[in-house]
């Protein structure tokens, strides 16, 4: 039997303060927050599910995580602590070069996805550590980590980041919100504001068993080599703030939502039954310029969007917002009736005095300034299989996991990179610690004569890249415009994109020593396992693709 849907209430997610506030006086906290073995409700109707949760306290501990909310120059200062069991609910590969604790237990560190601070703070994959630090990654270089809040107001979200084991550890419930605020900044916008018209919404699929637990396919796509590996994972339940296919009564009036698709492999595209439109206001963890009105939004494992709805505007009694994208994107399955709906709306009928508004200009930031760049970088995906038994892996420039370092960017600086995705899946590519601005969109003309060059190992511009990077360029959505931390790089195309290793809101860097361990990362965000790191080591290794 199936799931009722919208039985349950969507779900306040409880927030933690990033702050102190002395006399008046904001002032930098410290907070202690734990990863839990527990149980969690995901719906009525099923028997509580093993997860693991993070809070302060197993008790309060949640799925997702509590919401931190931080303010623009204030530290936060973080001690994530490992209270796990030492065997995990989820089946793993530990044959994919994984964290191996030989001691036993979970390995677990944190990233804040999004965040501008310092690398040692970041959440490095190999900076993992187990149960009461008894056992650390090779990068491990302490238990407190000091988020900086110096950047543009915005939304990031907390997750696992943990060598060969990042999938399973979100999949297991190891994700939260984090929304900085900057009073001086947003106060004059008079958004929707307040814990009832301001919610984050966390939307992730997930499979469950009967008996409530979350199912994983534990056979490998190739089990001789690598036992237990899937390269992507789809579940037909949608869980917004930890509820599967929830409702939310709301009033006449615009709510501000911060939407995270915190999914592994699963695009949505969002959009309302009714028609109603989202304002976007956001995108990842900054302003737009303007606001955009649109009528549906495609959301990658691991994007932000922020947007206003106003429900005043709606001509019905309720509204679902709903989804169509194939999985995977954008070739897969067509959308299922459960994978298609994700929360129900019922609006309150009594109309009623709003005072917040949508303003006509939002943050102006500076635009992508190519005559700055100080140099352009051709990133490659693709699928490469080394023999006819094993697993296709994603490599980026045909490197693998360990490679040696080729990106080593200058903080303070921009780029140019040019992304080229051979690969028939779009890729979600993230960085960390920067933030960029997506240029152009070009289709590649003879692609698998430029890919064959490429498997070669020959790079993108032995193999001439200019003479294929010549198709069709498709627009950038408008709200895609702004300065974003992930963007879905197109199969079969070249995305431009400028880079900028610093703070977009001015030319201040953070502190940034290069021979600071460990460095700078970029990867593609589906199963978030697939990596390679730049700076000071690098690697992509196809646990992946
Ligand atoms: Cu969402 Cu490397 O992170």
């Amino acid at each position: 039997e199936k799931l009722e849907m919208f039985v349950d209430k969507l779900p306040h997610i409880p927030t933690l303060h990033g702050f102190h506030i002395v006399n008046g006086v904001l002032k930098p906290k410290s907070l202690q927050i734990g990863m839990f073995f527990k149980k969690w409700k995901f719906h009525r109707d099923l028997p509580a599910t093993p997860v693991f949760a993070y809070g302060v306290s197993k008790h309060k501990a949640t799925v997702p995580g509590p919401t931190i909310e931080a303010v623009y120059g204030v530290s936060t200062y973080v001690t994530w602590r490992n209270h796990l069991p030492s065997s995990h609910i989820l089946p793993w590969d530990p044959t994919i070069s994984p964290a191996i604790a030989k001691r036993g237990g979970i390995p677990t560190v944190v990233h804040l996805h999004g965040g501008i601070h310092e690398p040692s703070s970041d959440g490095n994959a190999d900076s993992w550590f187990t149960a009461g630090f008894k056992e650390t990654g090779t990068k491990w270089t302490k238990p407190t980590y000091h988020y900086v809040n110096k950047q543009q107001p915005g939304n990031m979200w907390y997750h696992d980041h943990a060598a060969g084991l990042t999938r399973v550890n979100l999949l297991a419930g190891l994700l939260g919100a984090y929304i900085l605020r900057h009073s001086s900044v947003e106060t004059p916008l008079k958004l929707p504001t307040g814990r009832e018209f301001d919610r984050p919404l966390i939307v992730f699929d997930r499979s469950f068993r009967k008996d409530g637990s979350i199912y994983m396919n534990a056979t490998g796509n190739n089990p001789t080599i690598h036992p237990q590996w899937q390269p992507e994972y789809f579940g037909d339940a949608i869980v917004v703030n930890g509820k599967a296919w929830p409702r939310l009564t709301v009033r006449r009036r615009k709510y501000r939502f911060r939407i995270i698709n915190a999914s592994n492999a699963r695009f949505f595209r969002f959009f309302f039954s009714n028609g109603l439109h989202f304002i976007v206001i956001g995108s990842d963890s900054a302003y737009l310029a303007k606001p955009v009105s649109t009528k549906s939004v495609l959301l990658a494992p691991s994007e932000i969007v922020d947007v206003v709805v106003d429900f005043s505007k709606s001509t019905s009694k309720t509204a679902i917002l709903a989804n169509n994208a194939p999985y995977p994107y954008p070739s897969g399955d067509p959308v299922t009736d459960e994978n298609s709906k994700v929360l129900k709306f019922i609006i309150k009928h009594k109309s009623e005095t709003d005072t917040s508004s949508i303003p006509t200009k939002l943050v102006q930031y500076p635009h992508a300034d190519v005559s700055k760049s100080v140099r352009t970088r051709y990133i490659a995906m693709f699928e490469y299989v080394s023999s006819a038994d094993e697993p296709t892996h994603l490599y980026i420039n045909g490197l693998p996991y360990n490679a040696p370092v080729t990106e080593t960017p200058k903080m303070g600086t921009s780029e140019v990179w040019e992304v080229i995705n051979l690969t028939e899946d779009n890729h979600p590519l993230h960085i960390h610690l920067g933030l960029f601005r997506v240029l152009e969109q070009t289709a590649l003309v003879e692609t698998e004569k430029f890919t064959d060059c490429m498997t070669e190992k020959n790079d993108a511009v032995k193999c001439q890249i200019s003479k294929y990077a010549r198709g069709n360029k498709t627009a950038v959505t408008a709200h895609e415009r702004g300065w974003k931390n992930v963007f879905k790089m197109m199969p079969g195309h070249v995305t431009k994109i400028l880079v900028r290793f610093s703070y977009v809101h001015s030319n201040e860097s953070y502190s940034f020593d290069a021979t600071q361990e460990p460095g700078y990362v970029y990867h593609c965000h589906v199963n978030i396992g697939s990596r390679r790191q730049y700076d000071d080591e690098t690697f992509c290794d196809g646990q992946v693709i």
